[in-house]
């Protein structure tokens, strides 16, 4: 059994109660990961039900994670919570336990950030998705394409200048009637249809743009949306939606995933990078992984997350933590949650890449 202190972390930013005991930064002793399924009903969550349901679910979460671990909460030696960013209302609810707890029993606590605590996802599993590599963050509330010099030193190359890849799949998904959250719904539907049925646009790749043009590495993604929903209503009219909706999903999610291919082999030219790193609840997408995988041939190596750590969870929160702990990066009674919390250690691109055949 390796060593490290035992870390109890909490995730609660969103609509996934989850709770997490690790030994160390790598060691999982206990995971639980409940997903609140009353938002299906309204094609979207609704901040104030995934409040209070973190509230009416997170002891048992909590307890969980700690009998599968098979310690007390007296063992614990460092507590971890997301802080940010993520709904107020559920954020506090994760965050104020932990912290009580903590206090309560005379231990340190780390707020954590939700996006960096995704890159730490696939480490939890493979040692070897450590730094330095080109992180693609794809989650339903964030899009992000980022050099990892080292944990903690991070460029931002890229970001969404509207919706989220993952919130493009739930609103497409919706207009498709294929259920949420839209990814896995969009995945399983469009093994069925033909990709090249519809011509969707890919927003923000053009072959006339050069790594100094200020979109080369940003995404967009809400005009797509757009161009799927005007496709849908056209078909729908023409009573022909049953049978299209596979072919429309299939060519929805070719345009997305080719589009976060290219950026991404934008990024592993420009940095001169032999790893990438997906996290994000979109990196359980099958297609975007064969893409990248094809895309990246044999220069470059592709970490992806399991299913369970790509969404949302408490073990890449404690490994986070456990990152900020040994930076003495500790919160205190006065720390809260902040729905728009920096992403700590970012920075803008450098402009002096050398974008060699970019
Ligand atoms: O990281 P995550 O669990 O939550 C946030 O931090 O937002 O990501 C959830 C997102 C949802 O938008 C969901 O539709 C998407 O991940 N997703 C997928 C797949 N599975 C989940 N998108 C595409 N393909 C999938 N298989
Ligand atoms: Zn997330």
């Amino acid at each position: 059994m390796r060593d490290g202190p035992l870390v109890l972390a909490v995730e609660t930013s969103c609509d996934e109660t989850s709770a997490a005991v690790l030994r160390g930064p790598r060691e999982v002793l206990g995971h639980t990961i409940l997903s609140q399924d009353a938002h299906a009903l309204y094609g979207g969550v609704v901040p104030e039900i995934a409040a209070r349901a973190h509230l009416a679910a997170l002891d048992d979460v909590i307890e969980g994670a700690l009998r599968e671990a098979r310690i007390r909460l007296d063992d614990v030696d460092l507590f971890a919570a997301t802080a940010g960013p993520g709904l107020i209302g559920a954020l506090l609810v994760g965050l104020t336990w932990v912290k009580s707890a903590a206090f309560a029993i005379g231990r340190p606590f780390v707020p954590v950030h939700h996006m960096e605590a995704h890159l730490f996802a696939t480490f939890v599993e493979d040692a070897t998705a450590s730094p330095p590599f080109v992180g693609l963050l794809v989650s339903g509330g964030h899009t992000l394409l980022v050099h990892v010099l080292a944990w903690g030193r991070y460029e931002l190359l890229g970001e969404t200048r509207d919706d989220a890849a993952g919130e493009a799949f739930d609103k497409v998904a919706r207009i498709l009637g294929l259920g949420y959250p839209g990814g896995p719904g969009i995945e399983a539907s469009a093994r069925a249809g033909d990709a090249e049925r519809y011509a969707f646009p890919r927003p923000m790749l053009l072959s006339s743009q050069t790594p100094e043009s200020p979109d080369f590495f940003d995404f967009s993604f809400s005009g797509l949306k757009t161009s799927v929903s005007t496709r849908v209503r056209d078909i729908e009219r023409a009573g022909r939606l049953a049978e299209e909706t596979a072919n429309l999903a299939a060519s929805f999610q070719a345009a997305v995933v080719e589009v976060l291919v290219a950026k991404t082999m934008r990024a592993v030219r420009a940095t001169g990078t032999n790893r990438v790193v997906l996290g994000g609840g979109v990196a359980a997408s099958r297609a975007l992984r064969d893409a990248l995988t094809a895309a990246l041939g044999e220069g470059a190596t592709l970490h992806v997350p399991s299913r369970r750590l790509a969404t949302d969870n408490a073990a890449m929160i404690a490994c986070a933590g456990l990152f900020r702990f040994g930076r003495r990066e500790t919160g205190g009674l006065e720390t809260t949650a902040r729905a728009d919390l920096p992403f700590p250690g970012l920075s803008r691109r450098a402009d002096h890449y050398e974008a060699i055949g970019a």
